[in-house]
């Protein structure tokens, strides 16, 4: 199969990744990279077009950041949004100027030309500006496209080549219609092929996968969550039996989840897991530890160790696969949120060096959006598909303190509430992750005639693109007061809810 691949450049706009998920949303693939890719690599990737990035930076600086020189010369259509576009202005010798004044926010743009970049759109059309460096004079080989009233170049073409720039960016929601330029970019100009489908993928990653395997088996750590599933899912068509999904309970899972996950596997005939259950050394090893940071490496260590124990059950086994998706392999110039370093997360690094495994990662090139697409081509339930991100330790880092068999099991309670009556009111899908966590803290309270003294409750539900920011839901008052009077009447041992409402940051989405 071969994909036309668009490059991305990435010079540390917070919005990079985005602009690749729009460019995947046509079915078109692309790349991001960072702007000091080689002339050798560009060569390699071989791409149909590139798009240059914004950035933080300024042109005129004296150490901005510069794309190789070759891409001037490939003559392939080349986008530049926002500071990408001041780099194209400078290359051709124009003018660039910081303005004392950051433009941010929601502008109207005119258009001023008709042209194929921007077929389709009105007039008048709303575009979302954040710079603060505009240009002062444009090239002698280029023409206005579209102005608005404080930016007169905001979309420009050379009069020649197939050169653009844009001034607002069109990869974020507040620009209604940006997709149609970005569209209109890598179909109508740079004429990319829109085969980047997910049952082309499959049926490519079978191929890949069976050559690069073998016959040798494949161990698989199954969470229940959506990536893990999907590789799962992958793998098994490719291979089928040689592949060994693992699913270890932890003791700190969600309510009923190993029946849940065998249930939606169910859809995948003769599909079979292997389920072990190490509640109890879970349990035991995190008996009295109220540190967050030493009840994550305690359940990373003991995953390791059970996990090792069960591979060795096996012969033949050469790989282990990992659901690792394609933000995680991104080598980003890109400003991210500061909490990949505030929790040490648990994922199993390390263990395929330290078992002799090779690393299988069916899904590294996809976007989340990507694999779910990819999970239902496959077969997997909705449900499954469409389920919240869950932390690698689970519970345990929704009790604060010290976990226990019966907490876990009064937490589960909650959040089966929680999470029940979000499906019931239509509202699961409204969020990106919605869950409950068991403070250590009592109140007082009444119940019939008496007095109680119980434990206090927390829900949170945020809305985010990726985890790395993050915003409290704003569910229906009704629906709160709903799930909280539902929690105090049904799970015994709680007197009070309370509903979480900071951002991340400055808070994280989890409490530990
Ligand atoms: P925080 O709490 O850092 O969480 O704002 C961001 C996202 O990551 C999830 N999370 C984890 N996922 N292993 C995981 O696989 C972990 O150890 C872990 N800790 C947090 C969290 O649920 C949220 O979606």
């Amino acid at each position: 199969m071969h994909y036309d691949t668009v490059l991305i450049l990435d010079f540390g706009s917070q919005y990079t990744q985005l602009i690749g998920k729009v460019i995947r949303s046509f079915n078109v693939y692309c790349e991001i990279h960072p702007y000091h890719l080689t002339e050798t690599r560009i060569n390699q990737i071989n791409p149909k077009a590139i798009i240059l990035s914004g950035s933080p930076f300024s042109t005129n600086q004296e150490d901005a950041p510069q794309p190789d020189s070759s891409i001037w010369e490939m003559n392939i259509p080349i986008l530049g949004i926002c500071y990408g576009m001041q780099l194209i202005v400078s290359h051709f010798r124009g003018k660039v100027q910081h303005q004392t004044k950051r433009e941010y926010g929601q502008a109207i743009l005119q258009i001023k030309k008709s042209h194929p970049l921007l077929e389709g759109l009105a007039l008048e059309e709303k575009v979302w500006m954040s710079h603060g460096d505009t240009i002062s004079e444009l090239p002698p080989e280029f023409i206005v496209l579209a102005s608005t009233s404080s930016a007169p170049y905001a979309v420009i073409a050379h009069k020649n080549l197939p050169i653009f720039g844009l001034q607002f960016h069109p990869e974020v929601v507040h620009t209604p219609n940006g997709k149609t330029i970005l569209q209109n970019f890598v179909l109508k100009v740079a004429k990319c092929s829109a085969n980047w489908t997910p049952s082309n993928f499959i049926e490519e990653s079978i191929k890949r996968i069976r050559e690069q395997v073998g016959n040798q088996k494949v161990i698989l750590g199954i969470s229940g969550g959506v990536d893990s599933s999907v590789t799962a899912a992958l793998l098994y068509k490719s291979i089928g039996d040689n592949l060994i999904p693992v699913f270890v309970d932890n003791g700190c899972m969600r309510y009923k989840e190993a029946e849940r996950v065998q249930e939606a596997f169910s859809a995948i005939e003769n599909f079979k897991i292997n389920f072990v259950d190490a509640s109890e050394l879970f349990l035991s090893r995190l008996a009295g530890v109220s540190d967050p940071e030493r009840k994550r490496k305690i359940i990373g260590s003991t995953f390791i160790e059970v996990f090792e124990k069960e591979a060795a059950k096996y012969e033949n086994v050469g790989f282990l696969a990992q659901g690792t998706l394609y933000p995680d392999v991104i080598e980003s110039v890109s400003f991210r949120g500061p909490s990949a370093k505030i929790k040490s997360h648990h994922n199993v690094g390390g263990l395929p060096e330290k078992m002799g495994l090779k690393l299988i990662e069916p899904l590294r090139e996809l976007f989340k959006d990507e694999v779910r697409a990819v999970g239902k081509e496959l077969g997997l339930p909705e449900s499954l598909i469409n389920r919240h991100p869950f932390p690698g330790p689970g519970l345990a880092v929704r009790i604060i303190g010290a976990v226990d068999k019966e907490k876990v099991q009064k937490l589960q309670l909650i959040d089966e509430i929680f999470i029940q009556e979000l499906h019931n009111w239509n509202l699961y899908n409204q969020t990106w992750q919605a869950f409950a966590i068991l403070l250590p803290i009592q109140s007082v309270g009444v119940m019939g005639d008496e007095r109680t003294y119980e434990n206090v409750c927390a829900l949170r539900a945020v809305n985010s693109q990726d985890g790395m920011t993050a915003e409290a839901t704003e569910f229906p008052w009704n629906f709160l007061k709903y799930v909280a009077n539902r929690i105090i009447n049904e799970v015994k041992g709680i007197n009070r809810v309370v509903y979480d409402l900071s951002s991340k940051p400055p808070a994280t989405i989890e409490w530990e």
